[in-house]
């Protein structure tokens, strides 16, 4: 009896060293791993270490296991009550050759992952659905955008509903989303429930670090990237927006550098959706409408998409609440999962021309600089018979909206 115990001694001995070693490496292993585009040819890798000591750094290679490229970023933390988080890493890592799987180990440790980058010429495929949330519905929508590829996802508003008390949920969302957005790029905005109570948008801007500074915007909530011949602007639905605001101000100056040689499709992107016939959040965007609608007019922009409205409506091309061949088509689609907006009620506008509160999500298929295929996926449809579809036109190849009398660089 006395040999079993001093065997059981020494073996516990033994073990403890690896089972502290153990429990080492799980904090060091990164978590809720997400990549977005940071400028030409470069992606920004993200990833949470419990241990706040574990170094900002990517290694990355073309082939599983060779990493060639080693690049080393920032990290930051925050704490709010009695909640701390992780320590949040920044990598951008690059030059990148574009449509190509990248290979790549966050930390110096843990699993390998890939993604791969966008292509640099048509065509390019975009997924987009806001208010995903962290539910059953959540789930389905992942797996049915994971089902069919695609080059870049866009994500206008409500990620994880976290609200300020709640603030794990934004590492359970980190996780959930982890085995799409590690794969390819994530582009988010900022919705009203990233907003939160006396930290205004700090989890948010801690955990989806975007662009701003590539773009030459001062703000994580709004901000603008290229992608192939599409220029993509984000812009923040719940920052200011008045002529005197600096968004505005950056907007109008980013889109007056928009070459349609180069960019044939200028798409834009908010939470509150200017256009939106539910009794839901009915006139949530209406100010900022009112107050930016003539300059996405003027530069001629595409296509429109928001979230908030928890389900889908499309409507024809409109200026000022009226039918315009020159203003962009606007599409809500916030059927991400968090839950369905009330059935949309019977009288309803004539620019609006598709509508429905289901779950389901969005592709922007753009096939050349004048023509991109529009389709609108429930999550009980398969992907070959889409809930809406149709075919746009860039308003860059319609010469009646572009007055002879003036260039396009003056509009
Ligand atoms: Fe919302």
């Amino acid at each position: 009896m006395k040999l079993l115990g001093l065997f059981l001694c020494v073996t516990l001995l033994f073990l403890c060293p690896f089972i502290s070693q153990a429990d080492d490496d799980s904090k060091s292993d990164p978590q809720q791993v997400h990549v977005s585009l940071a400028g030409k040819d470069h992606m920004r890798v993200t990833f949470i270490t419990e241990d706040k000591e574990v170094e900002s750094v990517v290694e990355y290679g073309k082939q599983p296991g060779k990493y060639v490229g080693k690049a080393f970023g920032e990290s930051t933390n925050y704490g709010y009550l009695y909640y701390e988080s992780g320590e949040i890493h920044h990598v951008k890592i690059g030059p990148l050759q574009s449509n190509t799987i990248y290979y790549y180990r966050c930390g110096g440790n843990g699993p390998e992952f890939s993604f791969k980058t966008p292509p640099s010429t048509f065509p390019v495929e975009f997924a987009i659905v806001g208010d995903l949330g962290q539910t059953e519905w959540t789930d389905a929508t992942l797996s049915q955008i994971k089902s069919q590829d695609y080059d870049v996802f866009l994500l206008p508003g409500d990620l994880a509903y976290a609200g300020s008390l709640s603030q794990s949920l934004w590492d359970s969302f980190g996780s959930l989303v982890e085995p799409l957005a590690s794969q390819r790029p994530w582009m988010v905005t900022e919705g009203n429930h990233e907003k939160e109570f006396y930290i205004n948008f700090r989890s948010y801007n801690a955990r989806w670090k975007m662009p701003h500074t590539e773009s030459l915007s001062d703000s994580n909530l709004y901000y603008s990237f290229d992608v192939a011949g599409v220029h993509t602007v984000m812009l923040g639905s719940y920052t200011d927006f008045d002529s005197y605001s600096d968004q505005y101000q950056w907007l109008e100056a980013d889109l007056a550098k928009v070459d349609r040689e180069t960019t044939p499709w200028v798409v834009v992107l908010m939470h509150a959706p200017w256009y939106n016939t539910n009794e839901a959040h009915k006139s949530d965007g209406e100010k900022m409408r009112k107050a930016m609608e003539s300059l996405l007019y003027s530069a001629r922009v595409d296509v429109v998409f928001a979230g908030h409205v928890h389900g889908y409506e499309r409507f024809k091309r409109v200026y000022n609440n009226k039918a315009d061949p020159c203003g962009p088509i606007y599409i809500t689609i916030g059927g991400g999962g968090r839950s369905l907006a009330p059935p949309f009620k019977k009288h309803h506008s004539k620019l609006s021309v598709y509508r429905e509160s289901s779950y389901g999500h969005g592709r922007l298929k753009v096939i050349d600089g004048k023509r991109a295929h529009w389709s609108w996926h429930r999550n009980t449809d398969s992907n070959s018979s889409p809930g809406d579809e149709f075919w746009l036109e860039s308003l860059s190849a319609s010469s009646s909206c572009w007055p002879s009398s003036r260039s396009k660089d003056e509009l």
